[in-house]
């Protein structure tokens, strides 16, 4: 609390993206493994993702973000009371790649530190920062979705190699008197019993890098497809349904629902069972493929600076993924 148990709102004040240039196509891909454009862009929407050199490290990919985001915020580096950043491709083990990001913008009066809940971690950051601000604690919190995927990415595997792709998305969560606007309601969920369905072993503490692996392809995610996809509709349905319930708004009242980009269908199937129309869902997966945590903030900044959320606009963002783990969060532009 702040002193004197005053609860702030918590309002987005500035919003930035940053992707590598290099481009893989379907046709690229169709080099490269038993595939098709035909069939990449029927079952999922993708057409291209974007892959990192080995220069663009996801603290690089960050970095880039977070200047985009400050400037649009207004803000200078002392300004900045924390960096959280959502990832399963850190930039070491250790230390956080959040750490990389303090020190290479000068955020002097940050503490830093990276959030492992996968495709979910930008929601889940943006509600630890949520609760921070709130509280009175932080005035200016950067949350971050980073990835370079095409580190983990078996490019011999054609069923998850057409996914996945790089980038990183950055939104700073600033301080408001004004309880009204702003960050509304977040909620996020866990599942660890399954696990299975989407991970990568190596290497922590339970196939560390001191041992050799069985299978040389637990280097790379693995994926059970048809599991996700089902729960991850269902999960869209119900936390949209929540975000609503939680300010007793009508689906009509939402500008834009922003689900993790994870593949077309999903979001399609998700938002017809839902009735919305289709220019209440944003989807930029052709472009970029699943970015894990990146998804959002990247779709988020893009909504922003085309005009398509501008003041007064309710947003719903909504992510699923592996651990397995959910969030979702309805803001107030
Ligand atoms: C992965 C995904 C695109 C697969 O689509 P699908 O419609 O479920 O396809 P299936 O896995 O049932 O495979 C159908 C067939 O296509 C084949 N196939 C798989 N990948 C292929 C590819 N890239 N190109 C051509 N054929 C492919 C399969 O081998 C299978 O062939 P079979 O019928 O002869 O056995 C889809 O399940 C999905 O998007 N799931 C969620 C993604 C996810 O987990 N994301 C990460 C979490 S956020």
């Amino acid at each position: 609390m702040g002193s004197n148990n005053k609860i702030f709102g918590a309002y987005i004040s500035g919003t930035g993206s940053f992707v590598p240039d290099k481009i893989l196509t379907n046709a690229d891909l169709s080099k490269m493994v038993d595939t098709s454009d035909e069939w990449i862009t029927t079952r999922t929407g993708i057409k291209e993702r974007r892959i990192a050199n080995e220069n663009e490290t996801t603290a690089y990919l960050s970095i880039e973000a977070c200047r985009n985001a400050m400037e649009m915020a207004g803000l200078g580096p002392e300004e900045i009371g924390a960096v959280i950043i959502g990832t399963i491709t850190p930039e070491m083990v250790f230390p956080s790649t959040g750490c990389f990001v303090q020190q290479a913008l000068g955020l002097k009066n940050a503490f830093a530190f990276d959030l492992q809940a996968a495709c979910s971690g930008f929601l889940y950051s943006l509600s630890v920062a949520e609760a921070f601000v709130k509280m009175g604690k932080y005035n200016n919190i950067l949350v971050l979705g980073a990835e370079t995927l095409s580190t983990i990415v078996d490019y011999n595997e054609r069923t998850s190699c057409i996914l996945f792709g790089d980038g990183a998305g950055a939104a700073v969560v600033s301080r408001t008197d004004d309880t009204s606007k702003g960050v509304l309601y977040t909620n996020c969920g866990a599942d660890g019993g399954g696990w299975e369905s989407l991970y990568c072993k190596a290497y922590g503490s339970r196939y560390p890098v001191s041992r050799p692996l069985e299978d040389e392809s637990d280097k790379f995610m693995k994926l059970q497809g048809r599991e996700v996809y089902q729960l991850a509709v269902r999960t869209i349905v119900d936390e949209f349904n929540l975000c609503l319930k939680s300010h007793d708004l009508d689906k009509s009242q939402i500008k834009m629902i922003i689900p993790h980009q994870m593949n077309a269908r999903i979001i399609e199937s998700s938002s017809k069972r839902l009735g919305l129309s289709e220019d209440q869902v944003y989807i930029n997966i052709a472009k970029y493929g699943n970015t894990s945590a990146a998804s959002i903030p990247i779709a988020l900044d893009e909504c922003v600076r085309q005009g398509i959320l501008t003041k007064g606009d309710y947003s719903i963002l909504i992510a699923f993924g592996a651990g397995l783990t959910w969030a979702s969060a309805l803001i107030k532009f």
